[in-house]
């Protein structure tokens, strides 16, 4: 049993090596001969045993690389105590954005600069250092770096000392950390420069940027602080560390990661400036630096014992993520955003949870590749948005209560889902295990069939699928708040249908009412025809949440079959006169997958369709921001426009994003973000190889991770084969980022007629993609497939798959899954919808 580590390391950031030494104090439980721990891609020849009373024994060194272990063998059995056992060994700085590696960037001066970084989660810290790599040997670090003198280096804990070690090194020494699992371990060491530490609740917080961007930090430093106290404050727990840094770095694998004080982002996650970053590049980066400082609590002191319960870690940390981010914005209406977004957590967990090839939210792990599987839309999505439902069912109080408690009896600790259940029971009164266990450990989510009949409203549930099967029979415990409305008024029932079939006897004749009442409930609602009439009738008494679900709800029944896409097109109608702009990204969005479908024959009138929809809000809010009016005003102009420019291909509205994209591109600075933005994909979408060229131009010297960004996903959207093609090669020769070059993939494969042209490529160069894209981010790939539902194109997607192994099996069988169905939307639909737009 590991109790610490003192760990030293020196890279050579030149040379892409490092050499270090760890001492690690152990518990020998019972009298062993061999002592097993994980350690790859690192060079050990021997390591040394002290036992308490100073014996010494020399161990041989066997590495295993299959297994990712390292077997220390000693001549004579090793007899219980307490031991240290000392390894020397030597790694390189990889380029595969895991484990210890490097990371680069070109200075104001053109010179290329050197980082060595870290990212350990799920299991690659025993690519840095030999260790017992399992969330559950909790161990204290004490981290020491030698660097260059003067160089810039974190870890952990705060830096306690520096050392000048000779021929011009000297030895920093960060202070212990908490007990803490290995994943959470962090180290960077760089040409980069730190804010000024601002004081939150008691604990320094900084920004550390690459040298030449410390202009851009500030966004993220008020970001922090307001997240900090307000979390503090919530949990009722003091941060568990010694002080905080948030750390952007070029190249990174994920958003960011959690690393007990020292978080590291990549650049897009952290780096702002306010006057040209869009308001959803904006809330992208303080729904990350929520997210990421919920885990310190949520993760970092309180741990899953084992990967299959990572949900505790990412759902939770994404449910506060939305409630730390609506506190300190509470005009953006974080949780309608998290239901409406196109692939927002909630509405990205229902498609995935939709499919036969889903899972439970918690989950067998045995590899490290099952285990960094895990980190899906389930585990995010799901499992936050039925934390969501309970909250909403046991009332707020109740559930921080309960969730204090548990943070407080498992602090320093590990746990399994079962003791979130006892501090929620306790809390409540209520046995809410008993509900959630068939959300957590069984897969997909129920559609409720209503009806009513005089005073009795008649429920029934069944799982929803996206390809039907009558022999799915299970059910869930679903906590409802019902919202009926009688002649004597509004009445909400608050209960647990727990039944297939329920009747429930309000004692009075039912008018109308919404079965999931607040709009929290992770299922799908399907009323009768009269009761969806009424609700109709009754908008303007609904929540907007409430609205939502049953335009969104409509659309999922078009999905997989149960009506019909004119339905949906019939229903959003009644949404023109709609305020709330999630409602209409909603839309746009479901509009836009539509699109997808329609054959070409049918494009001009479906176009004609939507411009229909939404040309008289979008005409309401113009092309001009106007001062002082609501954020979510301008993001609403902002997917209007889109709607409109791309979707609807409406050509005045493409004339007019034009000169707008082209002033973005030229002074990004002299156009409004959000209108810049749409301009910019408006433009692009409708765009020629001379809009090309400039978005390249624009790419090449952007001067913020957004703007940076952005051209780039301007550039994937081009619709052009050849240029799409372009863009593909690359991903490969380092024009593109290897921690872009998945999304970029994926994002290409999405368009319309380019789309099949690019996936050729992709097979063909499969295994180049494999070699190049970091093995992290390639599953990121995936999520381009189910856009390629032309059945030829599908067709060869399928039989590539069938006989191509990957790493991320489960991902893939979804995707798959999901283009199936595609297909067969776009088969049943292609007469269907012809007749309806007749
Ligand atoms: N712990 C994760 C990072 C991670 C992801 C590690 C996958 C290993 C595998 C981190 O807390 C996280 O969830 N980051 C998100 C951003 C967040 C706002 C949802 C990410 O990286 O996208
Ligand atoms: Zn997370």
């Amino acid at each position: 049993m590991p109790t610490r580590y003192d760990l030293c390391l020196e890279p050579d950031l030149a040379a892409a090596t490092f050499r270090g030494e760890v001492t690690i104090a152990v518990d020998i439980v019972e009298s062993v001969e061999a002592i097993v721990l994980n350690a790859t891609e690192l060079t050990i020849s021997s390591a040394r045993l002290t036992m308490a009373d100073g014996a010494v024994i020399d161990l041989d060194a066997v590495t295993d690389e299959q297994a990712e272990r390292l077997t220390l063998l000693s001549p004579t059995p090793v007899g219980a105590g307490p031991a240290s056992i000392e390894i020397p060994f030597e790694g390189i700085l990889n380029d595969q954005l895991r484990g210890f590696y490097r990371s680069s960037f070109t200075d104001l001066d053109g010179t290329e600069q050197f980082i060595a970084t870290t990212q350990f989660e799920a299991t690659d810290a025993r690519r840095a250092f030999p260790c017992w790599d399992e969330p559950d040997f909790k161990a204290v670090f004490s981290v020491s770096l030698v660097v260059d003198e003067g160089q810039f280096a974190v870890s952990n804990g705060a830096e306690v000392e520096r050392t000048p070690s000779g021929s011009g090194k000297e030895i920093v020494r960060y202070a212990d950390t908490i007990v803490m699992s290995t994943y959470l371990v962090a180290f960077v060491v760089g040409p980069f420069e730190a804010t000024d530490p601002v004081i939150v609740a008691g604990v320094p917080l900084r920004v550390v940027a690459p040298i030449g961007k410390a202009h851009l930090t500030n966004f993220a430093l008020e970001a922090g602080a307001f997240c900090l106290e307000w979390l503090s404050d919530y949990y009722g727990i003091a941060y568990p560390g010694d002080k905080v840094d948030f750390i952007a770095v070029p190249d990174f694998a994920f958003g960011a990661m959690e690393n007990l004080g020292a978080i590291i982002y990549r650049e897009t996650a952290l780096l702002v400036d306010p006057l040209t970053t869009s308001l959803t590049e904006q809330r992208r980066v303080v729904d990350v630096i929520a997210h990421e400082l919920a885990h310190m609590w949520f993760g970092d002191l309180v741990t899953m014992h084992w990967w299959e319960g990572i949900w505790l870690n990412e759902a939770f940390a994404s449910f506060m993520e939305m409630k730390c981010t609506e506190a300190m914005h509470p005009e953006w209406d974080r949780w309608m955003a998290f239901a409406a977004d196109p692939g927002s957590e909630r509405s990205g967990a229902f498609t995935v949870d939709a499919l036969s090839s889903s899972r439970p939210v918690e989950f067998a792990v045995t590899s490290p590749d099952e285990a960094n599987e895990m980190f899906d839309p389930l585990t995010y999505g799901k499992g936050s948005a039925v934390l969501r439902m309970m909250e909403q069912y046991l009332g707020f109080e109740v559930f921080r209560k309960g969730v204090g408690d548990y943070l407080r009896t498992h602090s320093f600790g590990n746990t399994v889902t079962r003791d979130l259940w006892a501090a929620l029971d306790a809390a409540s009164g209520e046995r809410v295990g008993e509900i959630m266990d068939t959300w957590i450990l069984q897969a997909g989510f129920p559609q409720v069939d209503v009806r009513t009949a005089g005073s009795t409203i008649h429920l029934s549930q069944r799982r929803f699928l996206l390809i039907d099967d009558e022999s799915d029979t299970r059910s869930w415990r679903i906590p409802m708040l019902l919202k009926v409305v009688t002649a004597s008024g509004l009445h909400t029932h608050r209960i647990v249908m727990t039944q297939l079939d329920e009747a429930i006897d309000v004692g009075e004749e039912v008018e109308w009412l919404v079965a999931n009442g607040g709009g929290h409930g992770f299922y799908r609602v399907h009323y009768a025809a009269p009761l969806l009439e009424q609700l109709i009738a009754n908008f303007d008494k609904l929540e907007s949440l409430e609205r939502f679900t049953i335009l969104d709800d409509t659309y999922a029944f078009v999905a997989n079959g149960h009506m019909e896409a004119g339905d949906f097109l019939h229903l959003a109608a009644a949404y023109r006169s709609e305020h709330h702009q999630a409602i209409w990204q909603m839309l746009v969005g479901h509009l836009a997958s539509l699109e997808h479908i329609v054959p070409d024959a049918l494009l001009p009138a479906y176009r004609g369709t939507v411009a229909d929809l939404l040309r008289q809000k979008a005409d309401e809010l113009g092309w001009e921001a106007v001062e002082g009016e609501p954020d979510l005003t301008r993001l609403l102009r902002g997917d209007l426009l889109r709607g409109m420019g791309i979707i609807a291909a409406d050509e005045t509205t493409v004339a007019r994003a034009r000169p707008r994209s082209r002033a973005l591109v030229e002074d990004a600075r002299s156009i409004d973000a959000d209108v810049g933005q749409a301009s910019l994909f408006i433009t692009a979408y409708n765009g020629d190889a001379d809009d090309f060229d400039a978005f390249f131009h624009a790419y090449e010297h952007a001067d913020t991770p957004q703007l940076r960004q952005r051209f780039l996903q301007a550039l994937c959207s081009v619709d052009d084969e050849e240029l799409a093609k372009r863009v593909f090669g690359w991903t490969f020769d380092g024009t593109v980022r290897t921690q872009d070059a998945a999304w970029v993939t994926a994002r290409l494969m999405s368009n319309r007629h380019s789309g099949p042209g690019v996936w050729r490529e992709l097979r063909n160069r499969w295994v180049e993609v494999t070699e190049v894209y970091p093995n992290v981010t390639l599953r990121n790939v995936f999520e381009g497939l189910p856009a390629l539902s032309k059945p030829d194109v599908a067709a060869d997607v399928l039989a590539f798959f069938a006989e191509t192994p990957v790493t991320s099996p489960k991902t893939l069988a979804q995707k798959l899954e999901q283009l199936q169905a595609n297909v067969a939307v776009r088969a049943r639909e292609e007469t269907r919808l012809a007749h309806h737009l007749a």
